[in-house]
């Protein structure tokens, strides 16, 4: 058996999905795949779960993010490609991908290969786009470009446990460390479980589906899907024409144990600092909480801000991006007959100035995943 063989039996098991026992380590099995590394790791291919992905508002989000040959764009939510790709066919630029998810990473093997050494690969958070920049030498950058949420990849594989539709474990982690969702159900207070799946999930109902999970998993450990989902819809009614009951739950766990919205608070902060005068920031989100965070971000840093009166060391600062979208770009009929899943999803985008990045804002006080584990 050959290197590359070895690395993706250590890295996979029989159905391409990441070993449980390497996610416990993730640290140090995390990947980084350059045009040189990628002649060492040869095997399946990961293409089946990219044919089944289409990108969402990815003319657009090319289109505003304007490459230009001799560029350097992050890619921050790499994905199955779409974006990446699109960027590498319209301009001789170079392309950072970013995604947290090592399936993604490894699906993107074919198009490292194809890019001529345009594309570098690297598995991490997108809170950490300004260090994964730096250790690759760059220190400032064209472009970033992020689509955030969940793939329709990841969606789709019952065994990530993100859906309600298929029967899985109830996992959730778009990464491969941490807590799953089932750890969070089974260790989060009521009071905990009820303002998580109001909080991220806007649910009405999240006391008594909280009330609900705690009865549950008295009798027995929820660890599957299928089995939080039976539970909601004891609590959550359908109406005809409505979304499943447990649609909000399942989101809001899912928000709750990747940390989806500090990441998103964090990565917009990091890609403030790390984009040049003219560099351009285009950002696709799927739900209004998302969305909520990228349109305060921009107005806070698109006009001048008046320094703190209760810190009064903290200087007045002048906009650090030009709004390019006054309202959000939506998909058009054509994009949401081929993709439905493309409905929600709304792009904004914005240019840096040569201004100085404004001081990082304080992330919300909601629950967070490390005090829930801890006991409070
Ligand atoms: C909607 S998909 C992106 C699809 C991509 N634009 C394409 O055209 O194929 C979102 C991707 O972002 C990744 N992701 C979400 N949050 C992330 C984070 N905080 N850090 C890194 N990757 C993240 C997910 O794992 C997923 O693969």
């Amino acid at each position: 058996m050959g290197t590359g063989a070895r690395i993706l039996q250590r890295l996979f098991d029989r159905n391409g999905l990441p070993r449980r026992e390497d996610s416990r380590r993730n640290e140090l099995a995390r990947v980084h795949i350059s045009n040189h590394r990628r002649s060492l790791v040869r095997g399946p291919r990961m293409s089946a779960h990219a044919s089944r992905h289409i990108s969402v508002l990815g003319r657009e989000a090319v289109d505003y993010l304007a490459p230009r040959a001799g560029g350097i764009y992050v890619d921050a939510t790499f994905g199955a490609g779409g974006y990446s790709r699109a960027i590498l066919d319209v301009a001789d630029a170079r392309v950072i991908g970013i995604d947290r998810d090592r399936t993604a990473i490894l699906g993107g093997f074919d198009l490292v290969d194809r890019s001529g050494g345009r594309l570098t690969l690297v598995e991490d958070r997108f809170s950490h786009l300004a260090e994964v920049c730096a250790a690759q030498g760059l220190d400032a950058v064209d472009g970033v470009v992020m689509d955030v949420g969940v793939s329709s990849m990841q969606l789709d594989q019952a065994e990530r446990g993100f859906s309600f539709r298929g029967s899985g474990p109830l996992d959730m982690r778009m990464g491969h460390s941490g807590p799953t969702a089932a750890d969070v159900v089974a260790k989060a207070s009521e009071r905990e479980l009820a303002d998580i799946i109001y909080i991220f999930g806007e649910e009405r109902h999240s006391r008594g589906v909280a009330r609900a999970i705690v009865a549950a998993r008295k009798e027995a450990p929820i660890v599957t899907t299928e089995a939080l989902a039976a539970i909601v819809a004891r609590v959550v009614r359908a109406k005809p024409n409505e979304i499943h009951p447990a649609t909000r739950t399942f989101q809001a766990l899912r928000i709750f144990v990747n940390e989806e919205l500090d990441e998103l608070h964090q990565a917009l902060a990091a890609a403030e600092r790390v984009l040049k005068p003219g560099g351009r920031l285009v950002v696709v989100s799927f739900h209004s909480l998302e969305d909520r965070i990228v349109k305060n971000f921009l107005a806070d840093r698109g006009k001048v801000s008046a320094g703190s009166r209760h810190m009064p060391e903290v200087a007045q600062s002048s906009p650090s991006f030009k709004i390019l979208t006054k309202r959000p770009v939506g998909p058009d009929d054509a994009e949401v007959a081929a993709n439905p899943r493309a409905r929600s999803a709304k792009l904004r985008a914005a240019e840096r100035t040569a201004e100085p990045a404004h001081r990082a804002d304080d992330l919300p006080s909601w629950p967070r995943l490390a005090d829930v584990m801890r006991g409070g």
